[in-house]
Order: structure tokens, then C-alpha cells, then sequence
């Protein structure tokens, strides 16, 4: 028997929009029986291009709090398939939720090929070597040539990719797939692929009825499949762990068609849960005592309660409703009597859960992002990291008088990582940073509705902003001297360099050699 932790395979999708991660999510969901009917995910997804649309969609708190996380069976393992936003604008979101999984998805459309936001994408990925699986979709469109799509990732995603399935024309003369390693035939029938996606096969490429259903072209694919062997590289587990190498397979989510065969592969080949790295050692995910970090705050259904949800990934041990933990960074033990599992269509109350599962934790503000629960050890996960902001506005106030609420409000929202805070050392302004200009209005249509504070954003003279470090503590102090007009404190207290140009930060790096400018911020 695998222990529990083993069962686990925590994921994510990464793909840029439109290329069908909500379709996919759909049918993955529809495989691990965690929803009956096609068209549950499709109904909830954001307008991406309409800020009003979004904001519509956030009200409905209930809806976008339990699809963050997706939990499902499927054969001896328990899935958890972790939701990204799907616009640019909140990629920090993403970005955060990428350091919670332990592999990820990689969807493609077979006629764009690889786009911007999945190289950005496969970049945060890289930085933590995640293992990706890869699924080439829309097959029963028009799409490019399956070698050059594939040469397309190796090039510009600099990963080796080894494809599992093959497919048998495109489009309207879309047959089916092969799959190499099983050599066996799916063949694709329009629509009838149902809520299960069963397919009719053929074993054996060689086999008679092989022959007989490619009819002319089975010559010829016979040869395609023997150079796709030939020049491609073999499945290597190790380069896959390492995130060097991606298994590819092909198909249509729409048509539920080619799923299977990768949700099958996908729980056989995933990592489960790996050891996590703290401050003070590597935690592994076979340990007894509980451990778990927090990777996204987000406020709940009721926003007249203002009650807010914390997601954390457990990374060691089992949780039990009831228990005591440790959160380290305020040095309080806390009861945690109830926790949500995300059962895809239903929030319910967790019973227990595993390393590599995500647990909600109601939050009365206490809790923020990258903050660390422990059964009583100190230590502090690393890795989550804060990106520096690339646009910046100035709250002003419509009503003086609610600075207070508004001080409140940023506070809290800043804990959700919805926007970030940034006081500067000489002077009272209250400067937001975002990297999409969606935040700003998502934030000020929050501090509207949820603290009663009418703000406005104003264009300010910033252009980049970098957290600030010194090897010793005087020379940051003189540093703080010396760069008073230019420095300001986040939401956190840490010490960050305001940049009005780029050639500011330039000179201010050149003429400091000593402080080290960085532009991501470990959340500690
Ligand atoms: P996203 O979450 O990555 O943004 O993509 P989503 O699944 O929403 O898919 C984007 C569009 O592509 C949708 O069409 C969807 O129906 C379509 N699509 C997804 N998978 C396939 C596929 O395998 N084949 C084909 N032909 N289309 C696919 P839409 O017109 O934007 O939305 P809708 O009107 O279909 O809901």
C-alpha cells in the first residue's frame, strides 16, 4: 500500500488564453467524476477581456473560491488540480501558485503553437525545475505540422519533448492517435466520445484491421511513426522528474478526445509531493508532524463578513480538524477546527488531509501569504516569492477622513497579495504596486464595496522597484541615509528602492555596489 502522500499528484495548468486549459480542466474533472455534466467549468469562466465582467464574476466569492482548488480521485490517487487566473494581469497569483504544485500542465493549440504567456510561464517553472506533461490540443482543427510544433517547444521553451501519442491526420481528416508506447489506435469519431470519453481501438499499427482502417495512408504512417521514433528521444524518467524533458500527447478537449490516455499516464509518471525546502532543512513529505505554507489569501463568500480564506499546501504530515499549529511567523499557536477540502463542485469540511494537499484555513486577517504553520518546530518555507511591481499609482482619497479604512483596506488586501504596498521613508503617500493595471481597478472597486472608502489611483512618477539587501546591517543603514528620498517600506516592513527611471535604478545599483537590488522578495 502507497502511503498517503504518495497518492498525491498536486498540479497545475499553464497555457495561454484560449488554448483550452478550462476545457481541459472540464474533462479532467468530468473523468474523476468530480462533476456529471459538461459545461459546469465553462459557465464560471472569467471574461477575460472585460475588467466590469471580472469584477461581476468576484462577487460571486463562492464560485472562484472553491474552483481554485480541484480535488479528484482517479485510479489509487487523489488529484488536486490547483486553478491560475487566466489574465496577464494577475500572473502574480499564478506565479505563487506554481510554488504549491509539484508538476504542471502544459496546454498548446496545435495552430499557434507556443505562445507568449506560456514562455513566461515556462520561466517561473524553470526556476523550480517543475516537471511538465504537455498536450497539444484542437486537433480536430487545422493545425501545423506535430514534428515542427514540437520542435517549436524544444526551441523556444528549451525543454526535450518525447511524444506518447501520435496523431493520424488533423482536422477534418483527423482519424485518431497512436499511442506509441501502448501501440494501439484511438480512433476519433466526432461527438462520440461521450461524458467518459471512450474511444474505439485497434492494437498493433501492424495488425490487420490496422491496415485495413488507415487503408491508403497506412504505408505512409507507418513510415511517419518509424522517423517519429527515430527522431525523438525515449521517455527518460529522470530527465522528466528534473523538468528537462516533456512527455507530449495529442487531442481535441473538446471532443473529450486523447484526455484519457494523458490523465492515465499523468497519475503513473507525476511526482507525488518532494521534499520542501525552510530556513532551517528540508522537510519530507513522510514526516508525522504536520507542515504547510500559505500561497494565496482570498476573501470568502460573504464579504459582509470579511472573512477570508487561506490556502495552504501541506508539506509533511496529516491534518485532523481540531488540531493545535504553530504559526510561526507571529509565534502563536492557533486551533484549527475546521479546514475546506475542494471537492471541485462543493466545499466540504476535511476530515484529514495529506502532504500535497491544499487545505482553506478561515482567515480573520492574521494570516498572509508565505506565512508557515509547523506542529511546533520554527522554521519558515522559502520560495514564494513577491515579483517587484511594474506599475505604480497614488491612493488619494476622496474623503480625508476615511484614511483609516482605507489604511485598513490596503492592508488586508495586500495580504491577499491583490496589490502591493509601498510607504515611502519622507514622506505620507500610500503607493500601490501592481503588475496589471486590472489590480488597480479590482482593488479600488474592493476598497468601494468592502470598507466603504472612495479612492481614486493617480499616475505617479515610478517607474520600477527593487527590495534592497545588505550582507551587513551598518552599510544598509548608511545605504538608508544616504537613499532616503528613494526608499520606502512595504506591506511587510522591508526595506525597497523606488526607482523614478530605469537609468535611476541603474546609477543607484552602479554607485552601490554593497546593497544588493532584487527584484523578487522571498515572502518570509
Ligand atoms: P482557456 O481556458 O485556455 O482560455 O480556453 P478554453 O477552454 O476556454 O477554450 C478557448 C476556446 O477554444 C473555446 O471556444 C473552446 O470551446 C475552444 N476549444 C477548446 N478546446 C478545443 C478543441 O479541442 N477543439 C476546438 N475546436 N476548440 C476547442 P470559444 O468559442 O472561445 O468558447 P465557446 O463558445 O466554445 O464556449
Amino acid at each position: 500500500m502507497p502511503q498517503e502522500h504518495q497518492r498525491r499528484r498536486t498540479f497545475a495548468i499553464i497555457s495561454h488564453p484560449d488554448a483550452g486549459k478550462t476545457t481541459v480542466t472540464e474533462k479532467l474533472l468530468l473523468f474523476g467524476g468530480a462533476i456529471q455534466l459538461a459545461g459546469t467549468v465553462k459557465g464560471r469562466k472569467a471574461a477575460r477581456h472585460a475588467t466590469s465582467d471580472w469584477m461581476a464574476m468576484e462577487k460571486e466569492r463562492g464560485i472562484s473560491v472553491t474552483s481554485s482548488v480541484m480535488q479528484f480521485p482517479f485510479d489509487d490517487c487523489i488529484v488536486n488540480l490547483l486553478d491560475t487566473p487566466g489574465h496577464a494581469d494577475f500572473s502574480e497569483d499564478t506565479y505563487r501558485t506554481l510554488t504549491a504544485v509539484d508538476s504542471a500542465l502544459m496546454v498548446i493549440d496545435c495552430a499557434k503553437g507556443v505562445e507568449e504567456r506560456t514562455i513566461k510561464l515556462m520561466e517561473v517553472c524553470r526556476l523550480r525545475d517543475t516537471p511538465i506533461y504537455t498536450f497539444i490540443n484542437k486537433l480536430d482543427r487545422e493545425g501545423r505540422d506535430p514534428m515542427e510544433l514540437m520542435d517549436e517547444v524544444e526551441r523556444v521553451l528549451g525543454i526535450q519533448c518525447t511524444p506518447v501519442t501520435w496523431p493520424i491526420g488533423m482536422g477534418k481528416r483527423l482519424k485518431g492517435i497512436y499511442h506509441l508506447l501502448e501501440d494501439r489506435i484511438y480512433i476519433y469519431e466526432e461527438a462520440e466520445g461521450g461524458a467518459r470519453g471512450v474511444h474505439r481501438t485497434i492494437d498493433g499499427l501492424a495488425s490487420d484491421e490496422a491496415r485495413e482502417f488507415l487503408g491508403d495512408e497506412a504505408e505512409e504512417y507507418a513510415d511517419e511513426v518509424e522517423l517519429v521514433r527515430e527522431a525523438t528521444p525515449d521517455f527518460d524518467l529522470e530527465a522528466y522528474l528534473a523538468g528537462r524533458m516533456s512527455p507530449v500527447f495529442f487531442g481535441s478537449a473538446i471532443a473529450n478526445f486523447g484526455i484519457q490516455e494523458l490523465l492515465e499516464s499523468f497519475v503513473r509518471t507525476a511526482p507525488s509531493p518532494k521534499p520542501a525546502k525552510t530556513t532551517v532543512r528540508e522537510i519530507q513529505p513522510e514526516e508525522d508532524k504536520l507542515t504547510g505554507f500559505v500561497f494565496k489569501v482570498q476573501a470568502n463568500m460573504d464579504p459582509a463578513h470579511r472573512d477570508r480564506v487561506a490556502f495552504m499546501r501541506i508539506c509533511s504530515g496529516r491534518f485532523k480538524p481540531g488540531m493545535k499549529l504553530k504559526h510561526v511567523r507571529i509565534g502563536k499557536d492557533v486551533k484549527i477546527s475546521k479546514a475546506l477540502t475542494f471537492m471541485a463542485s462543493d466545499r466540504e469540511h476535511t476530515e484529514e488531509a495529506y502532504a500535497g494537499d491544499i487545505i482553506g484555513v478561515h482567515n480573520h486577517g492574521t494570516i498572509r501569504i508565505g506565512d508557515t504553520f509547523t506542529e511546533g518546530e520554527e522554521l519558515q518555507f522559502t520560495g514564494i516569492p513577491n515579483f517587484a511591481p511594474e506599475l505604480f499609482r497614488r491612493a488619494v482619497l476622496a474623503d480625508p477622513l476615511r484614511m483609516k479604512q482605507l489604511q485598513k483596506g490596503l492592508d488586508q488586501l495586500c495580504e491577499e497579495g491583490a496589490t502591493q504596498l509601498f510607504r515611502p521613508l519622507r514622506n505620507n503617500d500610500l503607493i500601490l504596486g501592481a503588475v496589471g493595471q486590472l489590480q488597480f481597478d479590482v482593488v479600488a472597486e474592493r476598497l468601494k464595496t468592502e470598507y466603504g472608502v472612495d479612492c481614486k489611483f493617480e499616475p505617479i512618477n515610478v517607474a520600477t522597484a527593487r527590495w534592497t539587501y545588505a550582507e551587513d546591517e551598518k552599510e544598509l543603514e548608511r545605504f538608508r541615509r544616504r537613499a532616503e528620498d528613494n526608499l520606502a517600506i512595504d506591506h511587510s516592513g522591508a526595506l525597497v528602492y523606488i526607482a523614478p527611471t530605469r537609468v535611476n535604478l541603474d546609477l543607484a545599483q552602479e554607485r552601490n555596489p554593497e546593497i544588493e537590488f532584487r527584484a523578487t522578495r522571498d515572502h518570509l
